[in-house]
């Protein structure tokens, strides 16, 4: 049985945040429309109404009136590395004592990849590690090259540098996703992006935000899994609507195509500062691919799905340049290759990814390791399985798609 239908997915959580954490601090009112209401987004919810900022549901739309003096405040950022490393940026240029908490996985997490160029500007952070309390004082510009591609830190330091003296300049010599730098400009910031050849930079000036409206279109990483089981599942068909098409963020897709699957765009729009359109994928023979070097960036959060993917393909696929999975949610390189292996997945662990070969999904019982991507892949695994795999920790994909195993149910029942 396949998956069929159309299904608009629930919104996108990297934009979610932004519209928030930027609202919380803009002069006046910010209306956003659509926002995602997974865990992850409500922890951010919370922490900004902690700081002073209020929130308003308002059905579909949350309209946000920012406060320009923060309150000192215990901000809990549950399992949300993006909330925890935007909020350090946001809140070092503002006088005050933040404290800056997380769950179990959060706390190991390294911040120090936010806290060292944070520093650097002249912020007092006392930690390396949640919790983190934050002493804010006034900033200084730096010019700062990213070691590692990584959207949260770009993010963290842009907004540090709303608040310091003289223009910051960010140079990524490996593009992350893009949404700070297409929304700050939104909410009036005075930021320039230079494409280089040897990356981009961007520079942003210091400057109070305002209020503005921001659209919220569907989440390509989790579309990626209705994307994924349509690809995989014999006889399916599926269409996502209003999906972002941002090209720093749908280098699963473009896999999916270069792996041979039967992928139609359609309807492509303007949504506010981003592309959207909608995604058709059905069932396809798919052949093996290596993801490696710039493409990793793009499709970081759905290697964990490429894994099971790849297992489907006719021939072995390798994923390498990706240590920055083992400091994700779980060590997602340790983690896919267990569960993936319980369930007969010839998949082999490298330093900085896996390779993995054509295989035939078995039934067993796995664990989420309460990482909702893991939840989510091998719900779509559990498709392929002649038995029954039963996952422990099934409820984790609430973190960023509520209603997941609702939505793949219905797919999957579409056609009796
Ligand atoms: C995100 C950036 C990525 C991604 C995360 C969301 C963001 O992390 O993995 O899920 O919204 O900025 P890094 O910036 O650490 O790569």
């Amino acid at each position: 049985m396949g998956l069929k239908g159309s299904i608009r997915v629930p919104s996108d959580k990297s934009i979610t945040h932004r519209a928030f954490l930027f609202g919380a601090v803009a002069k006046g009112k910010t209306v956003v429309r659509n926002p995602l209401l997974g865990e992850d987004c409500r922890s951010t919810i919370q922490a900004i109404e902690s700081l002073g900022a209020s929130v308003v549901e308002q059905g579909e739309t949350f309209v946000i009136e920012g406060t320009e003096q923060l309150t000192s405040a215990r901000l809990d950022c549950g399992n949300s590395g993006t909330t925890m490393r935007l909020l350090a940026g946001l809140v070092a240029g503002y006088e005050g004592e933040f404290q800056l908490t997380g769950d179990d996985s959060l706390s190991k997490r390294p911040m120090k990849r936010v806290t060292v160029p944070l520093r650097e500007m002249g912020a007092q952070i006392e930690g390396d590690f949640a919790p983190m309390t934050i002493h804010g004082r006034a900033l200084q510009a730096i010019d700062y090259t990213l070691p590692i591609a990584s959207a949260q830190v770009k993010s963290a330091l842009l907004l540090a540098g709303l608040r310091a003296s003289g223009v910051t300049t960010i140079h990524e010599p490996m593009l992350s996703r893009d949404h700070t730098e297409r929304m700050l400009p939104m909410f009036g910031a005075d930021l320039t992006v230079e494409e280089g050849q040897d990356g981009r930079f961007i520079r942003v000036a210091p400057g109070v935000l305002r209020g503005t409206e921001v659209d919220v279109p569907a989440d390509p990483s989790s579309a990626a899994f209705l994307w994924a089981g349509a690809a995989i599942v014999p006889d399916s068909d599926v269409t996502t609507t209003d999906v972002c098409l941002n090209e720093t963020r749908i280098g699963f897709l473009r896999t999916l195509q270069r792996m041979g699957a039967d992928v139609t765009i359609e309807n492509e729009r303007k949504l506010g500062e981003e592309t959207v359109g909608d995604v058709t994928v059905r069932t396809s023979r798919l052949q093996g691919t290596t993801v490696e070097g710039p493409m990793i960036p793009s499709q970081i959060d759905e290697l964990p799905l490429f894994a099971l993917v790849a297992s489907q393909a006719s021939t072995p696929s390798v994923v390498r340049d990706a240590a920055e999975l083992r400091v994700k949610e779980t060590d997602r390189i340790k983690t896919v290759v267990q569960e993936l292996g319980v369930l007969g997945v010839d998949l082999e662990e490298t330093e900085d990814g896996f390779i993995v070969k054509p295989s035939t999904i078995q039934e067993g019982k796995v664990q989420s390791h309460g990482d909702h991507r893991l939840s989510m892949m091998l719900q779509v695994a559990r498709l392929l399985s002649k038995g029954w795999i039963e996952i422990e920790g099934i409820e984790a994909s609430d973190i960023s798609y509520p209603q997941f195993h609702e939505d793949l149910q219905r797919l999957h029942r579409e056609i009796e």
